[in-house]
């Protein structure tokens, strides 16, 4: 067995675990991030893309920025749509912000670059992780692999493996309580060879189920279709799926999207699930490893990044004035902004689904909110401040 030692192992490297490990390399605090994939597969996994306010401003504080702010495309608002008519949220005129869209995995690209130009220790490829004697004075983590086993010894762990990580699963039975709610639904996403014909993004509500129109670059856009929970991605062909696109985001005024060759497709499951608190002795959960959302309302990234920003902080105060509140209240500080994003998250899926077992009174009341959204300036104001998000305490 190899023993290395570190102030703070990290599980994971998304988003929370790189962004984590570079926040406390700022604050002049180690770190070893254990990853199970490989770097390859961690830069081209395609998942979300709309960064809040506060997220860019982290990113730019943090010395991040710089391929963002070159290739980030700045939006200053969203189109809602009902059924072919659209209305815009002007987030500029209603909350003076704006958000940018930039893929996940171009944050990923820029955080492993990054770490690694600053000499920090990222171990891809780890296979079988596992956490050890956190509520002891000195936890360890474990990798076993190809018949070796490193031991990493260190203060405090960090679980940012993500919803079907290994952090939140070693913790004792009734450490933590869950909250959770299923959707009978899921988005069926692709990623085109096309460029985008619209400035900002549409989210259309439409009979035959919700589409999202959303991009990546000047030339690649993404969309997405609501469709059963189980769904089969084999039964959806590229004609398939451009026709229903086509039909569920046709609009009035003769606008559809523009076609491409469809360079990745993939089914994503929509939840909403909190476990708390968020700490367990000296494990610290974070990101998608203690909540998830349903994308309607592009938080999961934000979520992930408040958390480590909290964490980072958090940690710096105890090493730099031995002084653990700032630990001990993480959990409680994370979880008002996390139930805030849940609330918002589940709002605008239901208000955006064709929800199949809605009476017929359910269906003309959630017509009526969208009217409302799209026709009222005070509630239109709240979907864009929660949208380009919630002021975070720091920024
Ligand atoms: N050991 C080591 N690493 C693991 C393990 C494990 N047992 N299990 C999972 N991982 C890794 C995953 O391979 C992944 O790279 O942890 C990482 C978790 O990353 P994400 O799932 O991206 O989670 P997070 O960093 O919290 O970022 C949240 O991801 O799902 C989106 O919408 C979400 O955008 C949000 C973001
Ligand atoms: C995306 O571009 O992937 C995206 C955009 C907005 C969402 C969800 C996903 O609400």
């Amino acid at each position: 067995m190899t023993r290395f030692e570190t102030q703070v192992g990290i599980v994971g490297a998304g988003p929370a675990g790189l962004m984590l490990s570079h926040l406390l390399h700022l604050h002049g605090i180690s770190s070893i991030v254990l990853e199970a994939k490989s770097r390859a597969y961690c830069e081209a996994r395609v998942r979300a893309g709309v960064l809040e306010y506060t997220s860019v401003e982290m990113l730019r504080v943090a010395g991040l920025a710089e391929r963002l702010e070159r290739e980030g495309l700045r939006h200053h608002g969203i189109e809602l749509g009902l059924n072919g008519v659209r209305t815009r949220i002007s987030f500029l005129e209603l909350t003076g912000k704006h958000v940018t869209v930039y893929g996940q995995q171009e944050v990923v690209k820029d955080l492993i670059a990054r770490r690694l130009s600053d000499g920090g220790d990222l171990r891809f490829d780890c296979g079988d992780v596992s956490v050890h004697e956190f509520n002891g004075s000195m936890p360890k983590i474990r990798v076993r692999k190809d018949g070796n086993e490193d031991e990493i010894c260190c203060d405090y762990i960090a679980g940012c493996d993500g919803f079907h990580g290994i952090s939140r699963e070693s913790l004792p039975s009734g450490a933590l309580t869950f909250y959770e709610r299923s959707y009978p639904f899921a988005w069926l996403g692709i990623l085109a060879e096309a460029a985008p014909s619209r400035d900002e993004l549409l989210y259309m509500h439409h009979e035959r189920g919700f589409a999202l129109y959303s991009m990546r670059s000047p030339s690649i856009t993404r969309l997405y279709l609501q469709c059963g929970p189980d769904e089969d991605i084999m039964q959806w062909g590229d004609d398939r799926i451009w026709s229903e696109l086509n039909i569920r985001l046709a609009c009035e005024d003769g606008w559809h999207p523009t076609q491409g060759k469809i360079l990745q497709k993939g089914v994503t499951c929509m939840r909403s699930f909190v476990a708390e608190p968020l700490q367990c002795g000296r494990l610290f959960l974070a990101g998608d490893a203690a909540h998830i959302v349903p994308p309607t309302g592009a938080k999961g990234m934000n979520l992930a990044f408040a958390d480590v920003y909290y964490l980072a902080e958090a940690l710096s105060r105890f090493y730099r004035e031995s002084d653990a509140n700032g630990l001990d209240s993480y959990s409680s500080i994370c979880l008002q902004r996390i139930w805030k994003a849940q609330r918002f998250s589940l709002w605008m899926t239901s208000l955006l689904h064709r929800f199949e077992h809605d009476s017929a009174f359910d269906r003309k009341l959630q017509i009526a909110e969208l009217e409302y959204v799209m026709t009222s300036r005070a509630v239109a104001t709240a979907l864009a401040e929660n949208y380009v998000g919630l002021p975070l305490h720091g920024f």
